[in-house]
């Protein structure tokens, strides 16, 4: 049951009363019970990674997700590094201006935003390019909800000897992503994406014989991953204030993960809140932004149907009014809305919600 309106967001997301409960705290910083709360913490998110014992550091980052990445980018990066992007959305897009007001080179290897990544095009830039050092990329585009080919990526990154790190935001906890299998070297997601806990932090997988080659190279004080990975390690703290309560409710989150079996129990569950969206949508007459291969259970665009009536404004608003929340569509060259199907939804929340869009799309006499 939700006291609030579900949402059908890319994130912050819903989340249980439970995990809402656990934040009902006030732990210390230096208590023992919440530092070893951090450290179990730490150890789960290398076990939903495949990495235990694989040479891997989790490493917590205050912040929402673009802190961790713009800590991963800042703190890697040797004085003469340079970087490739690979976009096809606004968070492929956002790493390069990251970049750039950090003053670190970088190129971008562009496709379409309705098209994953194409790891040979990949490789064709890094070939020309021999002074790039790093590579970055997006796991799910939240953009479209287009899933990239991040183990062909990992493997091109492996060819050329490059860095490779994965912005696997939306996906992390949902998909499985096996991170030394993948070669990747760097990942990046957050508390209140697909582990379902509340916003607050992030976190990074990094493999610990890159990280610790990295003295030196940070240009943030609060955003140095080395040293916010040594504090982590010697006294088991955080170097500034924690997000005590929602490290809280994270801890339970993953509680919940492992009670729902793990990523494919969730990877499950979101799949088929995707598929009867997806499904109640066509019947009333959407269609998606995406091909269906392309597409993710994370979130899905739909383009504006193509009726003199469709106002998006008042579609959103009456859905509002009726408990539901949706997304306004992200991409640049298609004018679409996105439903998001992470979090902690199920059947019949989609269900609800599709027949809140039917008597929408009555109200306004669309008719599709
Ligand atoms: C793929 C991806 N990267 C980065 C971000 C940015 O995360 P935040 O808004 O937590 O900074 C998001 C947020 O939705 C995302 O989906």
């Amino acid at each position: 049951m939700h006291t609030d309106k579900p949402l059908f967001t890319p994130g912050p997301l819903t989340t249980s009363l439970t995990v809402k409960q656990a934040m009902l705290r006030d732990l210390g910083s230096r208590d023992f019970e919440f530092i070893r709360i951090v450290r179990e913490i730490r150890q789960e998110l290398l076990r939903l990674a495949e990495a235990d014992d694989r040479g891997y550091e989790a490493i917590l980052m205050q912040g929402s997700g673009t802190f961790g990445i713009e800590a991963v980018i800042g703190s890697i990066t040797p004085p003469d590094g340079k970087w490739l992007f690979v976009v096809n959305g606004a968070y492929g897009q956002r790493m390069l201006q990251i970049a750039k007001a950090l003053r670190i080179d970088a190129a971008a290897v562009t496709f379409p935003e309705n098209r994953p990544a194409v790891a040979e095009a990949v490789a064709m830039a890094l070939d020309h390019d021999p002074t790039i050092t790093h590579v970055g990329a997006v796991h799910c585009e939240t953009t479209t909800g287009l899933l990239n080919p991040i183990q062909e990526l990992g493997q091109i990154a492996a060819r050329f000897g490059k860095v490779l790190m994965v912005d696997a935001m939306s996906s992390f906890g949902a998909v499985p992503i096996p991170v030394a299998d993948w070669g990747i070297h760097y990942l990046v997601s957050s508390a209140n994406k697909c582990i379902e806990g509340v916003p607050g932090f992030s976190f990074v997988l990094a493999r610990r014989d890159m990280l610790t080659q990295t003295n030196g190279y940070a240009r943030s004080l609060s955003l140095n991953l080395l040293a916010q990975w040594r504090g982590l390690e010697n006294d088991g703290q955080f170097r500034f204030t924690p997000p005590t309560h929602a490290i809280l409710a994270f801890r339970q989150a993953l509680a919940e993960l492992e009670a729902e079996d793990g990523v494919p129990g969730r990877a499950a569950r979101y799949r088929h809140n995707y598929e009867m969206l997806v499904a109640g949508m066509r019947a009333l007459g959407f269609a998606e932004y995406l091909r269906p291969e392309d597409q993710s259970y994370i979130i899905t665009s739909f383009r504006y149907p193509d009726h003199p009536n469709f106002d998006f404004g008042r579609f959103y608003e009456t859905l509002n009014g009726k408990g539901f929340v949706i997304y306004p569509g992200k991409v640049s060259d298609a004018a679409c809305f996105r439903i998001g199907t992470i979090g902690r939804l199920y059947a019949d929340d989609v269900r609800a919600l599709l027949d809140a869009i039917r008597e929408t799309l009555a109200e306004m006499e669309v008719t599709l």
